[in-house]
Order: C-alpha cells, then structure tokens, then sequence
C-alpha cells in the first residue's frame, strides 16, 4: 500500500511538470512616450516575443514623466524581473533608478536614449548624431537649389535629452565641416526652437516674426509635420522641411507632400528582445549597438509604407495564430491533464484490485484453514461425547447393581447406629449418582434427537404446588421462604410431565443453591394465551448479564474455577423445554437482588390426552438427601473440654455426615455448609483444624483460607484444603492463600486422618519451642504464632506485682474473647493461660531470689502471689525446692 501511495505521488509530480509551460523569464520594460514611434517599438518587441516563449514581458509607460518612470523601474525590481528593458525619456531623470536596478544584480538594456554613467548592461539606438549629420546633409542640398544664403529654422526635442543634444550637434558639426570644404556655398543660417511641448505653436510664433525661412529641419517627423501645419495655417511661402524618425505617419506626411524627406531612425524593439535572450541566456552580446540612419524621400516612402504594411498585416496574422495557438495549447493542456490523471488513477485502481484481490485470497485462505479446525474440534467433540455417553452408559448398571444391595444393608438391623448411617449415606449417593448419570444420557439422547415426548393431562396448579412444597423441609431447614402463587382457576394443560417436573426441580434447586439464609424463592403460576407460564426467582447473589444468554449452553459454568456443578443441568432444562415447545428465559429478579426464570410451554388441546399424569417423582426426603444440611449444631465450646475440634467447612451435606462419622472419635466435629458460616463458627470456637471445602458457593475455600489466617484469633489454625480437582496450580493457589495442606476429593479416610494428625503435631512443635519463650533480640526472627505468645508473657511481667491480673484482663488487652484467648493459648503451648502466669511468676522470682537481695515475702507480693504461704506452696511444687534453700544458698 505504501507503494502505491508513493506511485501515485511521483506521478501527481510528473502531472505538473508535464502541463506546466511557465515562461522561464520575467522582462519588465519602461516605456518614456507612448507615439507613433514608440507604438511601432513596441510592436516590434511584442512580435520578436513570439520566438521566445520562455520570456515573459510586461510594460509600463511613464508619459515623459521621469518621477514616475523611476518609481516604475523600482517597482520592476522589487517585484524580482529577471532582466530591465529602459527607455529613458531624459538622461538625468532616471539615472538613479537605472543605478539601483543594475547594482540589485538586475540586467538593464537601455533602448534609445541614454542615461548618464556606465552603470546599465546594454544600449541598442539609433544614430541620432548621424541623424543630424543627414539633416545638414539634406540642407546643402537645398542650399546648392537656392540662390541666397538658406534661413533654416531648427524645432528640437526635449532639452536635456540625447537626441535634442546629439542630432543638433551632428547637424551644426556637419554644416560647419562642409561649409570648410565648398567655400562657395554660403552655410545656412541655423535659429533653434524648442518644440517638444507643443512644435506647432514654437514655429508658429517663430515664422510670425522671421518672414524669411526658407527650410525647416525637426528632430523628429511628429514636429515636422506640427511645423508644416503651422506654415500652412500662417500662408507662410512654400517650405521644404525635413523629419527624422521614419515611422509610418512620417512616411504618409511625406506621400502628401507635408514635408520633402525624413532621415530613418530605427526603434528596433527586435532587437531588444533578441538581446535580452542573450543576455539572460549567459550569450555574448554587444554593449552598444548605434544603428545607422539613412534618408528617405518621396521615391523611398512608398515602398517603405507598403513594406509596414504587409509587416503590419503579417504581424496582425501571426498575432492571430499566437491566439489560436494559444487556445489550442490551452486545449493541449486540459487534454493532458485529464489523460494523466487518467492514467494515474488506472494504476492506483490496477494496485488497488490487486491489493483487494491478494486480501480475499489471504482471507478465503484463513477461512478455509478455519473450516477445517471447527470441523476436527466438532468431530473431536462428536468423538469425545460418544465416548462419555458409553462410560454413563457402562456406569449405570454398576451403579444399579451397588445401590440396590446398599438399600438392603440399610434396612439390616444387626447394624450398629453408625454402620447403618454410613450405609444410608452410601446408598443415598449412589442414588445421586444415578439421576446425574440419567441426566447425561437424557441430555444425549436429545442431542441426537432421541428423545421423544410423552404426553399426558396434567392440572398445572396442582403439579407445581406439589413440586414445590417438596421443596418446604429444605426452606425451613435452611430458613428460606418459599412461596407458591397460582391463579385461581385452574391450568390443564398437555405436558410431558416428567421432563416439567425435572425442569421444575433443576431450576427450584439451583434457586436453593445460591440463595443464603433468610432470602426468599419464589414460584409463579400463570396463563398467557395458550401458554401456561411459570417463573422461579430467588434472591441469591444473581447472575451477571453477560452470562444470563449463555448459562444454557451445554457446559457452560459462569466461574470454571468455582463451579457448583457439571455445567449440564440447565442445558438439560432448555432441551426438555424446546422438546415440549416452549421458551425458557432468564433475567434479574424484578424484585431486587437475584435472578428469575420464565418458562413458557404450550398448552395443548387437553381433551386429546386422556391420561392423567402422576407427576410426584421427587420427594422432600430426596431434596434433603441432596441439597439439605444436617442440621446446625450450635457452637458451645468450654475450656474444659480438652478434646481438640474440627470445623468441616463444605456444601456438600454428604461430605459433611461423612468427615464427622470418620472422625467423630478423635476430635469434637463442628460443620459448616457455606464459607461465611465457617468463618464465623471458626471464630468463635477457635478450632484445633479446620478442613475446608474450595469450591463453594458464597465465599470460596480460598477467600475462606485468606481470611482465617489474617484474623489473630485463627491465624494459627492449620487449614486443610478439600477439592474435587487437583490441577497444580490450584494448589499452588491454595497454599499462597495460606492453605497448610491440599487433598483432593475422593479421599480415603485413613489418608486423611494421617494427615490431620501430622498438621496438628507440627502445631505441637511450635508450640514446644515457644513455651520457653524468646529473647528479645530475636523477636524479629519468631513467628507470628511464637510473637503471640511473647505478648502474652510481656503483659503478664508487666504486671507481675499485680494479685489481680487475670486471663480477662489479658484478653481484654489481646483484644480477644477468654475463650479465644484459651483455645489459642492452649493450642501454642499446651498449657492453659493460667499455668502460664504462674509459670511466668515463679520464674521471675527465682530470678529475684537468685540475685538474694530480697526477702521472701517480698518476692512473693513482687511476683504477685497473694501470700508468701501460696507462694512457697506454689513454688516448692514447681522447681522441687524450698525458695528458702535458694535464698540462703545465695546468702
Ligand atoms: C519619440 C521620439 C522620436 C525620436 C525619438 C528619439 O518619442 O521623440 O520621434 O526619434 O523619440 O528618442
């Protein structure tokens, strides 16, 4: 793609170049007049541009006005031209501009007339010296015709300009020189007049005085015809006067007979141009070009006028083509442009199909590769799901043929009370087992499209109560409420009973599951149409809404570490649903807190059914077997009681019964079936073990752990860790979260107590090591367990004279109940608090009874003893010895 991009841009450049044709250079030209000759110059550089299209000229005329001529020339430099063509009206006036132009570095070619100094690049003019030598030239001449000495009147150009300077002096020069040379012409008689304000009124008021002028020369044709008007108008006798200039209105007056002659005076703006290239090319080229002038008299001037004529003509022609050439480039370009960005735009669409078709095939590809991976996931699915239907398949009879004799050992009298209840719990699973393992192979059978309805009439109101009010032992065990509401009249519809009744039971017991004690489940019963509709809420910790579309795909478990189940009861529910054509659909309680259910079955044509279904197939004692606690035992721990305790934390009623039957003979057994009712029972019985289940449904094994270990009162309690699963990294997490030891369900009882035993040894072994107590130095080094005990032996010396220090003092200060304070003690170092500080003050008085500065009895009140008798009685039975021997040993 970035090569495209690049492409198209080198292209977009090219596009420009190519259409582009920008003259090369600027030429900024400063015109002094604007006449006859000066039109003609200018049409003469207009045209030699056609042959430079790389040079582009503008013109500015000044009207005979040097400030504005040298503004204008400033103007042309600051705007950057590349080259300066002036044509001065006076030789001082400009001078300056002329300077700063050439100094700027811009190349000036000054056309006829000049300025002072040598500062400008170029100069091409007429010869206006020699312009003046044809003058006396042609004067002589007529001389030579008359008789007396010839009265010439002289009409000059502009004062101060080259031409008014140079043509007066090449004429005077020339007359003197030839007067020299033929003595016997007399030299005529030269009286100059200005006329470049106005030369028709100059000579009129010249000849109204002189009657006798014979010739009239005029520096140029324009004057010469002004001064011939001026005779004319005066009668004045029959004048013969002389131009220079030669342009076409010099030529037209000589053809009528206006003035006799004109000597040329080429503009040559062809030239100025060609110079210009010259000079912006870097080619030589010659610095003053002074072109001769010649005389042109009646028999000259026709064809003179006719040649400025055609060139006229030629020059109207060659502007007309320019015109067309220029419309048709104009043209050109448009056609270009277009052409170009055709093509850029045909490559950018060749590189984008490609693009495009290079991802469809990279995409069909990966489609394809895809198509292949769902197809051996599903085929490795297909395989894997025949191979687990076969197992169930394979388990049912075993399972059959185990429950049935443990029914009959159940029923065997010769059993003790706990062998029968071991039987009873045996039998009791294995019936579990059996509905789970129907549940699969239903599930399969839908799945291949094996299950087939049975219908039958069933009174909805009836059913539902009924298989709800199984479900009212389990609400008051577990102080849940349960309410029914149904209408009043009465919904007989056409069900596949069975299939409704486990739909009921899946969900009522879900419900059960995740609602704690005092919420509340709720079932509804109503008609919408020819749907009979019932919903189950509970107000239990409520479903995510992420998850509620999903919790009916098969497998599916909202938190895979923590799942109370194998993830196919609710798939198995929707499929029965869709099996009888109805919706099932989930959402949050309206009520607040919790999730409800909604399903939705048709109702059938009842009278096409004529069998009544008997639809009670689960029973409150089943609902107790599998989701019931055995009943809570109230924790009434004494200090007495010497028989260490076990707390069973785990939902699973089962598994309770059972850890308390293996043992019941060892330890005092307390139970819990969630996690918040094991923290709390913890607490207040300060176990010696607890052995917790991982996966629960309120607070989990692990957070159960984390907690325990947090809280001084059960920081020290050694917690064994129970889990269906056993991947390593559960473990691992169980022992970061302060589990002691992992094992993993099913477990062998015998196992089980080893390893109850040896955790609670090793709680021995700390506790040996701390009832010697540590120095203070190495209090950094003692565990939380040994720092424990250590306050508690710093509070007793702190004390040590006070009688009345006592266990709930201590307590109160360790901040903990006695009983905490007793079972925790107990626990560390085997003796109760109370041997403890006596301990404490026998060893500190043997301590003051060693140094022998003290008597007795004073000893016995420093260590708190009530009385030097108790204390001698209390000291003798400790260390074996009087505290008199160790006093007078010492004295
Ligand atoms: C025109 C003109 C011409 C003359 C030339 C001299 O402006 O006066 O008639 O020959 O300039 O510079």
């Amino acid at each position: 793609m970035r090569n495209t991009v690049l492409l198209t841009c080198l292209l977009g450049l090219f596009i420009v170049s190519c259409t582009t044709h920008e003259p090369q250079y600027r030429l900024g030209f400063s015109q002094c007049f604007d006449d006859a000759w000066r039109q003609k110059m200018n049409a003469e550089m207009e045209r030699e541009l056609l042959l430079h299209p790389e040079m582009d000229m503008q013109m500015r005329v000044a009207y005979g006005d040097n400030v504005l001529q040298s503004a204008q020339i400033d103007s042309f430099i600051a705007e950057g031209v590349d080259l300066l063509i002036v044509s001065p009206s006076a030789e001082e006036g400009v001078t300056a501009a002329v300077r700063r132009a050439y100094e700027a570095g811009t190349p000036v070619i000054l056309a006829d007339r000049r300025v002072s100094g040598e500062q400008w690049t170029a100069f091409i003019g007429g010869d206006n010296y020699g312009a003046g030598v044809l003058l006396a030239t042609w004067l002589r001449q007529v001389q030579r015709q008359t008789d007396h000495r010839l009265q010439v009147l002289e009409v000059c150009d502009m004062e101060g300009s080259t031409p008014a300077r140079l043509r007066h002096q090449g004429l005077m020069d020339k007359l003197k020189v030839e007067s020299q040379k033929s003595k016997d012409l007399p030299m005529p008689e030269v009286h100059s007049v200005n006329g470049s304000e106005s030369a028709y009124r100059a000579v009129l008021a010249y000849l109204a005085v002189h009657k006798k002028v014979d010739a009239i020369v005029a520096h140029n044709d324009r004057m010469a015809i002004d001064a011939a008007r001026a005779a004319r108008d005066m009668n004045y006798s029959p004048l013969r006067i002389m131009g220079i200039d030669g342009a076409s209105e010099g030529l037209q007056a000589i053809m009528a007979g206006e003035i006799e002659c004109t000597a040329t005076y080429p503009s040559r703006g062809d030239l100025l141009i060609a110079m210009a290239a010259q000079i912006l090319k870097g080619e030589p080229f010659t610095k003053d070009s002074i072109i001769p002038s010649v005389i042109v008299d009646r028999s000259a001037a026709e064809a003179m006028l006719d040649l400025s004529k055609e060139a006229e003509h030629e020059v109207g022609t060659i502007m007309m083509l320019k015109g067309r050439t220029e419309v048709l480039r104009e043209e050109f370009r448009l056609q270009h442009t277009i052409l170009w960005m055709v093509g850029v735009f045909s490559w950018v669409l060749i590189i984008l199909f490609f693009y495009m078709f290079r991802l469809y095939r990279q995409r069909k590809r990966l489609h394809e590769q895809l198509l292949e991976a769902q197809e051996h996931l599903e085929e490795a699915t297909r395989s894997k799901l025949t191979f687990f239907t076969n197992v169930s398949h394979d388990f049912r009879t075993p399972l059959t043929l185990i429950a049935d004799p443990l029914g009959q050992l159940e029923k065997d009298a010769s059993l003790t009370e706990e062998q029968h209840g071991l039987a009873a719990l045996a039998h009791r699973n294995t019936q579990v087992l059996l509905r789970l393992i129907n549940q699969v192979l239903d599930f399969r059978k839908y799945e291949s499209g094996m299950l087939k309805p049975k219908w039958s009439r069933v009174n909805m109101n009836e059913a539902l109560r009924e298989w709800t009010e199984a479900f009212s032992p389990l609400a008051k065990q577990r102080h849940i409420a349960l309410s029914f509401e149904a209408p009043e009249d009465m919904i007989d519809a056409v069900l596949d009973v069975e299939k409704t009744e486990r739909i009921v039971f899946n969900i009522v017991a879900n419900a059960f599951k995740f609602t704690p004690e005092n919420g509340h489940v709720g079932v509804r019963l109503w008609r919408e149409g020819k749907n009979v509709c019932f919903s189950i809420s509970d107000t239990g910790s409520g479903i995510p809404e992420a998850y509620q579309q999903r919790i009916f795909d098969t497998f599916f478990q909202m938190d895979a570490t923590n799942s109370q189940g194998s993830g196919i009861g609710l798939a198995l529910v929707r499929s029965f649903v869709t099996l009888q054509g109805g919706t099932i659909s989930v959402a949050d309680n309206p009520e607040g807190q919790g999730t409800a259910f909604t399903i939705q079955l048709p109702i059938g044509d009842p009278s096409t059914a004529n069998t009544n279904a008997d639809y009670v197939h689960i029973t409150s004692d089943q609902i107790l077997t599998e989701l019931g606690t055995e009943g809570q035992e109230e924790v009434n721990v004494t200090e007495d009681d010497d028989k260490s305790i076990m707390l069973v934390v785990d939902d699973n009623a089962d598994i309770r019964a059972y850890l308390r039957q293996v043992f019941s003979d060892t330890y005092m057994v307390i139970t819990a079936e969630n996690g918040s009712t094991g923290l709390r029972k913890a607490f207040i019985s300060v176990p010696d073990i607890i052995l917790c289940d991982l996966s629960m449904p309120d607070i989990d094994g692990l957070e159960v752990c984390r907690q325990l270990k947090t809280e001084q009162v059960t920081s020290h309690i050694p917690v064994l860790m129970l889990t269906a699963r056993s991947l390593d990294e559960q473990q691992i997490e169980g022992y970061e979260h302060g589990a002691d030891a992992y094992v993993s369900k099913p477990f062998k009882a015998e196992v089980l107590k080893a390893q109850v035993a040896s955790l609670i040894e090793n709680r021995k072994r700390v506790k040996s090591g701390e009832s010697r107590g540590k120095s203070q130095e190495s209090k950094d080094l003692q565990t939380p367990e040994e720092q424990f005990v250590q306050r508690f032996n710093d509070i007793v010396r702190e004390y040590l004279d006070d009688e009345t220090l006592s266990v709930e003092v201590i307590a109160d200060k360790m901040a903990m109940s006695r009983t905490q304070l007793y079972r925790k003690i107990k626990q560390l170092t085997n003796y109760s608090p109370n041997e403890i500080i006596r301990n404490v003050r026998l060893q500190e008085a043997r301590a003051m009874l060693n140094k022998g500065t003290m008597a007795i009895s004073e000893v016995a009140y420093k260590t708190g003893f009530t009385s030097p008798s108790y204390f001698t009685k209390c000291y003798t039975e400790f260390y074996g010895e009087k505290p008199s021997e160790r006093n007078n040993s010492k004295k």
